[in-house]
């Protein structure tokens, strides 16, 4: 029921020893963290979210989603990195890539993300998906300012409005936003939208156990309460006062410290399952608005494997030993699919009839783990014993602590992202923005 963290593929990279060296420093950083004393720690809030959570807030959350899924054929989710990225990742890890097909067969609403680009395109095909169909809108944005999801909003807005006209459709907008300030948040006081909040501890890439996610999760018809039970029991284990070494976070933190130290600056997280693709982009957003700071910081990437030992993998096996692998693994089948009987051997696949596509899968990941880590590619491997609600509450809380302590193991502020904003300011000087024009 919790993450495990194996070293079976890093033992020809990485010794004992140098795992014994960088212990206090972790040690130190994870004492930090719990006594709330180190850089960045006025956003630390999300470290006791799974227990200190709004359970009034999580009430109205489940009433909500309830709403929705009575009333609405769609939900169009409006947001952008920390304000959508956590829903889209729980969502189609623990359905599928073909979430919302399946939302329409279970009679639950299709969900579409918006605002996470200033297409148009995007806009109109999002549009015509909806048609006719009822619908309502979760805008998430703790500024209120951001550009693309601020112009989707006004898209929608309108859309609604026109079609169910103003009062009505104000029913049908829920905002997530800051609960003291803000555009969205002036605009959702005005119009007497159900109001959701952004927690002031909480930046946006460790919010998907807030409102910002748990909204859209509840309405594709996960249960959020096992998710937080799960983030609950790693919030205890990163807590609990043992051998820090017995802690997989601390472990997965020290070990790809000591790779990076050794000249290995990027990460690819791997998985052989589609659905993982999103959870993969989460990550991504996580580790990198942490760490990628000061000029200094792990680079991550992500892979879908098999498809992608057909496209990176050449680059993975002979290219430059820049980067390690972290490999995610669920252990039980999570289907019981088996290579098929067929009307003759023509395929030469007989020497796997009625074999387990799990166990194909499985030769997949140990035969690439075996040439990549022969090659001078590091391996880590984290398991997961199932795919659901509560082993992936396990595994966000895991993925945050980790980062946390790496954070400061790197002697950087783990909680602040002010390179995206850099960005955010420059686009509203090149559109004209009232005092961003010099
Ligand atoms: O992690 C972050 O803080 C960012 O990725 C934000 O979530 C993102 O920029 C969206 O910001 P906002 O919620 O203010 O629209």
């Amino acid at each position: 029921m919790k993450v495990t963290f194996k070293k079976d593929y890093l033992k020809w990279f990485v010794d004992d020893s140098e795992v014994e060296l960088l212990k206090p420093a972790a040690g130190l950083a994870r004492d930090t963290l719990l006594a709330r004393s180190g850089v960045g720690n006025e956003m630390e809030d999300w470290l006791t979210l799974p227990t200190d959570y709004d359970q009034d807030e999580f009430a109205r959350i489940l009433t909500a989603a309830e709403k929705i899924k009575s009333d609405s054929k769609v939900l169009v989710v409006i947001g952008i990195g920390g304000s959508y990225l956590g829903a889209r990742a729980v969502i189609e890890f623990l359905k599928s890539e073909f979430h919302n097909e399946q939302a329409v067969k279970a009679g639950l609403p299709e969900i579409y993300f918006v605002g996470t680009s200033a297409s148009g395109r995007y806009i109109d095909d999002v549009i015509d998906l909806i048609g006719d169909r009822d619908f309502s809108i979760n805008v998430i944005s703790k500024s209120g300012t951001t550009t693309e999801p601020a112009i989707a909003f006004r898209v929608f807005k309108a859309l609604i409005e026109k079609k169910y006209g103003k009062d009505a459709a104000a029913k049908r907008i829920f905002a997530t936003t800051d609960a003291h300030k803000g555009a969205l948040l002036d605009v959702a006081k005005e119009n007497g939208y159900e109001r959701f909040v952004v927690p002031d501890g909480i930046g946006g890439r460790y919010s998907v156990l807030s409102a910002v996610g748990l909204l859209p999760i509840a309405v594709a018809g996960i249960d959020i309460k096992k998710l937080m039970d799960g983030a609950k029991s790693a919030q205890e284990d990163f807590a609990k006062d043992e051998d820090i070494l017995a802690k997989p976070s601390i472990l997965y933190a020290i070990y790809r410290n000591i790779l990076y130290r050794k000249g290995f600056d990027v990460e690819t997280i791997v998985g052989y399952e589609p659905q993982f693709r999103y959870l993969f982009e989460w990550w991504k957003q996580l580790m990198a608005e942490s760490e990628g700071k000061d000029n200094k910081g792990i680079y991550p990437t992500s892979a879908i494997f098999s498809t992608d030992l057909h496209s990176i993998g050449q680059y993975i096996q002979d290219g430059k030993k820049i980067l390690f692998e972290t490999i995610l693994d669920i252990t039980k089948p999570i289907s019981d699919r088996v290579v098929p009987q067929a009307d003759d051997n023509t395929d030469h696949l007989d020497y796997i009839l009625n074999k387990p596509m799990k166990d194909v899968n499985e030769a997949a990941l140990t035969a690439t783990a075996q040439a990549h880590t022969s090659a001078g590619v590091p391996n880590i491997l984290l398991q997961l014993d199932d795919l659901d609600e509560f082993n992936l509450g396990n595994l966000i809380y895991f993925f945050e602590a980790a980062v946390a302590v790496s954070g400061y193991l790197n002697a950087i502020n783990p909680f602040n992202q002010p390179g995206v904003e850099v960005y955010k300011t420059n686009m509203f000087r090149i559109l004209g923005k009232p005092g961003y024009t010099d």
